[in-house]
């Protein structure tokens, strides 16, 4: 493994740790047997259909020669990902702008993406697992329309990808009717575990990211033996943390462009364990900018959290700030003042006896990335099945759809 994972001040014994470890690794053999439902992501990386992945990536050749938008519709594990991975790596120079829409109902922001996509040119990718997501289809309903005007039927077919699963459902029968690319969402891979699928790999190959790469870093974590030894302690951490009383882990990064990866986590932990009255609160912070809104709180507030750093040990940019500038600023760097706050704030939490955990990647790149993406997975759904839940269902997701289909029947009346 690549990352490195220190437990030190997380005030968590080795003993405590020692004591689940055969039973972690239990849950990773059941998780990885397969026999359980939803559990494809767990070999994906190592076995996608070649003949798949390329046409993943000439569809995103083909769009990034025709297109300066890139619109993906979706919402909760089908957009997610993709914007953490293109807000964390995004290369500088690629044509075509990935956008999302599709995950909220804010009427403004779809009146701005209709103004911006104006001038240029236009592909969409419609992504919904069930094929039948509110946010989602009412998004694909307007901007069908919009692509319909513009370009007429046989272009808006060559221009919209869907991806879903290869059965009926609304999304995939319209797709097949109107001749549109489809790509398949595996039957056994969940939204929030799709990242490594080509819901997550098509955005990303169009902004511009290499997904072979990203590949090759979850499938090294896919193999056997990845996670051996003391490989999920991060996952037996995390119930031991719930058992003395922690009840919120709050993920932190010192880089604003890894805002949306926090979302994903949220994402990710919050439907996979909030569930049956368990589960940890997952919460996420961007320093410093959060440590003058919340830092009080984490400092001194009540105890009922733990703290995970997500540090990238070795970012590639750098500023340096001026002689002229306030002393003792002046003439260090920017990367260098905020390793100062990483160690700094690290220090003073772990100081007011706050247990604190660091995630330490040594390059950002699409392979650790990729390995992130598949070590975080697993963490998890270890971690759920440690707590006894089921970490791939989402019934309580369902309820909500459900009440509020209710409501929008109610409309026509
Ligand atoms: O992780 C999940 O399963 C959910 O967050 C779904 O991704 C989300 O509800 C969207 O569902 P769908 O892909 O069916 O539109």
């Amino acid at each position: 493994m690549n990352l490195t994972i220190d437990l030190q001040h997380s005030g968590i014994s080795e003993e405590k740790l020692a004591a689940r470890r055969e039973e972690a690794q239990a849950a990773l053999k059941k998780i990885r047997s397969q026999e359980l439902d939803y559990t494809g992501w767990t070999s994906y990386p190592e076995t996608i259909d070649k003949a798949e992945l390329d046409a993943v990536k000439a569809a995103a050749d083909q769009i990034r020669k025709s297109s300066d938008y890139f619109l993906v519709l979706g919402v909760g594990g089908s957009f997610m990902g993709a914007k953490a991975v293109i807000d964390l790596l995004k290369p500088e120079g690629c044509r075509t702008e990935v956008l999302f829409a599709g995950y909220h109902f804010s009427a403004r922001y779809i009146q701005e993406l209709l103004h911006k996509i104006e001038g240029g040119d236009l592909s969409i990718c419609v992504i919904s697992k069930s094929g039948t997501t509110t946010e989602t289809l009412s998004a694909y309903g307007i901007f069908k329309e919009y692509m319909l005007e513009k370009y007429g039927a046989e272009e808006t077919a060559k221009r919209m990808y869907v991806i879903t699963e290869h059965r009926s459902n609304y999304l995939f029968d319209a797709a097949t009717a109107e001749g549109c690319t489809i790509f398949d969402l595996p039957v056994d891979i969940g939204g929030r575990y799709s990242v490594l699928t080509p819901v997550g790999l098509l955005p990303i190959a169009v902004a511009g990211i290499d997904i072979d790469e990203m590949l090759a870093g979850a499938a090294e974590l896919a193999k056997d033996g990845a996670f051996d030894g003391d490989g999920l302690d991060y996952a037996i951490l995390r119930q031991a943390m719930f058992d003395s009383g922690k009840r919120i882990e709050v993920f932190e990064f010192f880089d604003p462009y890894a805002a949306y990866f926090g979302e994903w986590l949220k994402q990710l932990f919050g439907e996979s364990e909030g569930k049956d009255g368990k589960g940890i609160f997952p919460a996420s912070l961007v320093f410093s900018r959060d440590l003058h809104s919340m830092g009080q709180f984490l400092q001194q507030g009540t105890p009922s959290f733990f703290e995970t750093f997500l540090l990238n040990e070795h970012p590639a940019e750098d500023v340096e700030i001026p002689e002229s500038a306030m002393k003792p600023f002046a003439g260090k760097t920017i990367q260098q003042i905020n390793t100062c706050a990483e160690k700094g704030v690290f220090d003073a939490h772990v100081k007011a006896g706050v247990p604190a955990i660091r995630i330490l990647i040594d390059y950002l790149n699409p392979e650790r990335v990729g390995e992130l993406i598949y070590f975080f997975e697993t963490q998890c759904a270890v971690s759920a099945t440690l707590s006894g839940v089921d970490p791939f269902n989402q019934p309580g997701v369902e309820a909500y759809k459900k009440e509020m289909r209710g409501y929008i029947s109610e409309l026509d009346k």
